[in-house]
Formats: structure tokens, sequence, C-alpha cells
């Protein structure tokens, strides 16, 4: 009797890949090749107040490929605004993943390199600070916060992430991506490198916790949590408080001159004793009946209601870039809204891991340029080397004054653009 065979496991698997591949979509890619300007919207932002700032087109001061160009800020103290249609995205039931580069040649010391993914429709002449975002993802730089941001929108409200994710801080290429599955798990990766995983539910204030505390649990009468306890076989050795806390100074000296008639009788003065150690305590040792910190036992919520669509959104229609920088040199690339984490890896491998090597290489190649020159400077200028130095380093200190001098106000604007959140 012929039994059916089972399909083999490997053929089975073979089926799911191409099935998964075959479902890949990407949403928009923008490799910011010839004609990337008739995608994009240069947003009028800021444009009255002379406060909107340039757009240059370029692979920037350093690069491994210089003909591959991304969007680069090229203005200190502006706005930028600028954002490009997506075909409706709705990754109900599908994974989401938002990746681009950013490259801060300026050393960046106050200004943003995130991108955001916007819901419905939008006027691109008027995208800004005020204009509602689903997501905002990317790095964040101001003084000592150096972080990744990934702020949700959920039900009118701006959730920042409650994680802290490091940014890179270099003048270098680095590919950021953030990965949302329907399971409502998330990533975030730099460089194609995890940085952390976790949960919609835990490390965002979406929605309240699923499980809190008993409120009314109280800790138990008999709950022992000393962890430490006095020795009751410790005993106070005899003689003990008969040790004086002070005793006469041996080297004090009856004056000469001393009359024991006039004077009265000559004590020496005192200091402390050496051997005395204070009230005697017994020594502690290790609880027997320590039970541990109490904790209150967890219960379900009541305020908990599940929402299955944590993750959707239902409609992204525009991704933006919306920045504020206080110094600018920062360089996008590579922009990726798709539903393939692996096509976004191998995107990652292609542009940023096939240059990174190069571009670090030109970047020391720059800032060898850069030592030589100022060295030529010095020697040019008609005074001996220390002069030449002090000369230097007073271009270098005026021009962090001017900074610190604009720190107050850089700060205030930062804020308000972060309050905008
Ligand atoms: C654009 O970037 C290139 C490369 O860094 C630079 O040479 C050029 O001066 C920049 N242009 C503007 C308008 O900033």
């Amino acid at each position: 009797m012929a039994i059916p065979k089972p399909i083999p496991n490997f053929i089975f698997l073979i089926l799911v890949s191409f099935f998964v591949i075959a479902s890949a979509e990407v949403f928009f890619e923008e490799r910011f090749d010839d004609g990337w300007e008739s995608r994009w919207v240069k947003s009028d932002w800021k444009k009255d107040d002379n406060m909107a700032g340039e757009w240059n087109y370029t692979s920037g001061k350093w690069s491994g490929d210089l003909n591959d160009k991304g969007i680069q800020t090229s203005e200190d103290y502006r706005f930028y605004a600028i954002s490009a249609k997506l075909p409706e995205v709705n990754n109900k039931g599908k994974t989401l993943v938002f990746q681009f580069s950013v490259k801060h040649e300026q050393q960046l010391d106050c200004g943003g390199g995130y991108m955001k993914l916007l819901s419905g429709d939008i006027d691109q002449k008027n995208f800004g600070g005020d204009t509602p975002y689903s997501i905002m993802f990317g790095p964040d730089i101001c003084g000592s916060t150096k972080k990744v941001h990934a702020i949700l929108h959920y039900k009118g409200t701006n959730h920042l992430m409650k994680k802290e994710v490091p940014c890179e801080t270099d003048q270098l290429t680095h590919v950021y991506t953030f990965i949302l599955h329907p399971d409502a798990s998330y990533k975030i990766l730099i460089d194609n490198v995890e940085k952390r995983t976790g949960s919609l539910y835990t490390d965002w204030d979406l929605l309240p916790p699923k499980r809190i505390k008993d409120p009314s649990a109280k800790k138990p009468e008999d709950w022992d949590d000393k962890e430490f306890i006095p020795d009751p076989e410790d005993k106070k050795p005899e003689g003990y408080d008969d040790i004086p806390k002070e005793i006469p100074d041996p080297d004090a000296k009856k004056p000469e001159d001393w009359d024991d008639e006039e004077d009265g009788e000559w004590t020496p003065s005192t200091i402390p004793n050496p051997e005395y150690n204070g009230p005697w305590k017994p020594k502690k040792i290790k609880n027997p009946n320590y039970k541990g910190k109490w904790k209150a036992p967890k219960i379900d919520n009541p305020d908990f209601k599940d929402d299955p669509d944590l993750y959707v959104f239902p409609n992204l229609k525009h991704v933006g870039i919306e920045l504020w920088q206080v110094k600018s040199g920062t360089l996008f690339d590579n922009i990726l809204v798709a539903d393939d984490v692996e096509y976004a890896k191998k995107l990652a491998e292609e542009t940023w891991g096939k240059q990174k090597d190069a571009e670090k290489a030109a970047f020391e190649e720059a800032e060898k340029k850069k030592e030589e020159d100022s060295k030529d400077d010095a020697a040019d200028s008609d005074v001996d080397d220390d002069h030449g130095d002090s000369s230097s380093d007073d271009g270098e200190g005026s021009e962090s004054d001017f900074d610190s001098k604009s720190d107050a106000s850089k700060d205030s604007v930062e804020k308000d653009v972060h309050d905008e959140l």
C-alpha cells in the first residue's frame, strides 16, 4: 500500500522563503540620483523670516564615491524642511522598515539628523515643525544628549521611546534602521547592527501597562526584609567599657615655672586614646530569616485595553526631513520605506557598506590636509612659532565664543522645536 510521502522540510522551507521574497515590497527608495528634485518638495516654511536653509546636492567634503550624492544642509542657524510623496502605505499585517543614511560632516554639537513619516494629506509647500507626523526616527545631538529618537504618534499624542539608544557622533556616514513587526516588536539598527529590540507595549507609553502592582497588597506583618542582623552570639569583651576615650598626653611636661601652691595641681593635657573604638556594637551577620525585599504581586491592569493594531499606520503618505541646525553639514542619502528587512540590509551593504572604508580614508586625508594647511598658515604669517600657534588658537577661540554667545538663543529655539514633539 502506498503511503503518501509528506513534503520534505527543505522543500517546504524553499516554498515559504520564495513566498516571502515574492511578497517583499519596496514602497519608497531614494538614492538621490538625477531627477530627485522632481520627487521632493522644498517647503516655504521659515522662508519669510529668512530662516529657511538651502540644501546642497553633493557627496560632501569626503565620501566613498564622488558620484553618489545626497542632500546636505548648507547654512548655519537655519530651519530645513523637505518632503517626498510615498505611494500610500498601510503596514497592517506587514513589517515596516524605515531606513536612511546620515553623515554629520560638521562635528555636530546641536542639531537633528532624523526623518519623519507622515500620514494623510499634507501641504508639502508648508511642511514644517508643526506638521503632525506618525514616526520620527533618527539621531539627535544637542550638548550631552546624543541619542536615537523613535517617536510614535498614537491617538493624538507623540510618544518618545522610553529606552535610550546612543547615536553615532563621528563625521562619517551611518545607516539608521527602524523595523516594526506586526507582533508589535521593533528593532533599531545602526550600520546593520542591532542596537535595541523590544515591544511597543513596554518601550513606549502608548497604552497603559498590561500588568500593574496590586495596589491593595500590603507587606505581611511578619515579612523580614532585614538582610543583616546583629550577631546574637557576639559578646562585649570584658573591660571594653573601661577603655577611656581620652588619655593624658604622654608628651606633656609640667612647665618648669609651675608653682603647685599658686597654680594648683598640674594635670597634663589629654589626647584621643588610640585604643578607644567607640561604643561597643555586636558584629552583623546575615539574617537567616531574610525573605528578600517585599514586592507587591502583579495583577492585570483594569485600565488596560489591548489594541491589536497598535503597530498599524494605515495611511503613510509622505517622508520628510524637518530640522533645525546650528551648524550645517548633515547629509542624508539612501532613504528606504519597505516591508522587507533583508532588502534593507542589502541596500545598506551595497551603499554604506561598500563605501565606508574609502570614505574613512577620504576623511582622514581631509583631516591631514586641514592640519597641514593650518601649519602652512602659521609658517606663512611673519611671526615666530609661538605666535603662529596662539593666533590660530585665537581664531578657534573666537569661533567658539560666537557659538557660546548664541547658546541661549539656540537652546531656546531647539527647545521650541522639541516642545512641538
Ligand atoms: C556643496 O558641497 C560641496 C562639497 O562639500 C562644496 O564644495 C560646495 O561649496 C557646497 N555648496 C554650497 C552652496 O554650500
